[in-house]
This record gives structure tokens, C-alpha cells and sequence, in this order.
């Protein structure tokens, strides 16, 4: 294996040369937000938008990769945009998230159900332990794009956070943004 340089694209995402990409739309995120009858109604008046693309550069027989994620800016029922949120797999395995442009909210959970908060403003380089549930929330008016750098064996474990949802919920509040009690919580 042999050392490389791999060009990231802070303001758009885009990773040169990626070597994978997904894209999540809103009607694949019903379940995460509160208002879903809102919801609904923005895929069908919008034209279901995306609210954030994953692209990722792997190497083979590296023990780490690393990507972006690139997340719109949006609202439903004052809701920001969020990624569904996951622990990973391996329970011994972090990650560093490092934003490059936009404003966001990372929002972390403990398996004991502590809560943090990090904003993520450009140059922040959020620290994740091991075995933190993790969601981004574009709290902006912009993209936010950050780099993400974990370990492969890390996977994603997604089940926890859709089925409880996450103790917290960062909301539009008079026009900023606010952590709330997730009032659909439940354990
Ligand atoms: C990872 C990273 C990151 C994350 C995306 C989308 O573990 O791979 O945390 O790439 O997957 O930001 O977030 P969700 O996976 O929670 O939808
Ligand atoms: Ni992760």
C-alpha cells in the first residue's frame, strides 16, 4: 500500500478520487423527525430534496477511511435536517469529525444516556468515543460539510436511535437554534 494524497472539496464535498457515494432523501428520514405528516407534505411539494450525501475514500487494506458528509439546509416543522444517527458496531471504535464549512450541531449520546453537544463550526475537529451515539444537524443557512476519518471495522449500528430516537432535538426557536427534550423519547 502506498501513501496518496486525496483532494477534499471543503464547500462542496466532493472527494477526488472517492471511491463510494450514497444519498438520503427526505422520505428515507420519516421516521427520525417529529412532525411526519409535515414531512410528507415537503416530499410531495419539494419533490422529496436530499438532505445529505455521503462520499467516502477507501484504501484497500487500510486499517482507517475517510470521506465527507455534506448536509442541505432545511427544516421540517422547525426541525433541522439531521442524519438518522447510529452508534457503531464495534463498541471500541470512535471517530473524528472535522468541519470544513457551515454551521452545525453534533449531538452525542452515551449508551448510559449521557448527552454533549459540539457545535460544528468551520475548523472545529469533534472528538467521538468510543460507543457515543452521533447525529449532525445543519443548523445553518448553508451546506455544512465536514470530514469524517474511522476506523473500516467501525459499522454502524442504526437500530438503537431509530427505534428510541435520541433524548434530544434541535429546533428553530424565534430563529435560533435550541436543544430540547425529544418529546417522543422513549426508552
Ligand atoms: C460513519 C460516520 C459518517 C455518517 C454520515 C451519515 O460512521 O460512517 O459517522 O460517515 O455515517 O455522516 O450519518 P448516518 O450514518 O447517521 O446517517
Ligand atoms: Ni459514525
Amino acid at each position: 500500500m502506498l501513501p496518496e494524497g486525496v483532494l477534499i472539496n471543503g464547500l462542496t464535498g466532493e472527494v477526488s478520487p472517492g471511491t463510494g457515494k450514497y444519498t438520503k432523501r427526505l422520505s428515507e428520514l420519516r421516521e427520525i423527525f417529529q412532525d411526519q405528516t409535515e414531512l410528507d407534505r415537503l416530499v410531495e411539494v419539494e419533490g422529496d430534496p436530499v438532505v445529505y450525501e455521503v462520499i467516502e475514500y477507501r484504501k484497500e487494506g487500510s486499517d482507517l477511511f475517510f470521506g465527507t458528509t455534506t448536509m442541505e439546509p432545511g427544516k421540517v416543522s422547525g426541525e433541522f435536517f439531521m442524519t438518522r444517527g447510529h452508534f457503531h458496531q464495534r463498541r471500541d471504535m470512535g471517530e473524528v469529525y472535522y468541519t470544513q464549512s457551515g454551521h452545525g450541531v453534533l449531538l452525542l449520546e452515551s449508551r448510559k444516556g449521557e448527552t454533549k453537544v459540539v457545535r460544528m463550526d468551520p475548523g472545529v475537529c469533534a472528538f467521538i468515543p468510543p460507543d457515543w451515539a452521533h447525529r449532525s444537524i445543519n443548523v445553518g443557512s448553508e451546506k455544512l460539510v465536514f470530514v469524517w476519518v474511522c476506523n473500516v471495522d467501525a459499522g454502524h449500528d442504526y437500530g438503537d436511535i431509530l427505534k428510541h430516537g435520541m433524548r434530544k432535538i434541535v429546533v428553530d426557536r424565534d430563529g435560533k437554534d435550541t436543544i430540547m427534550n425529544n418529546p417522543h423519547y422513549s426508552l
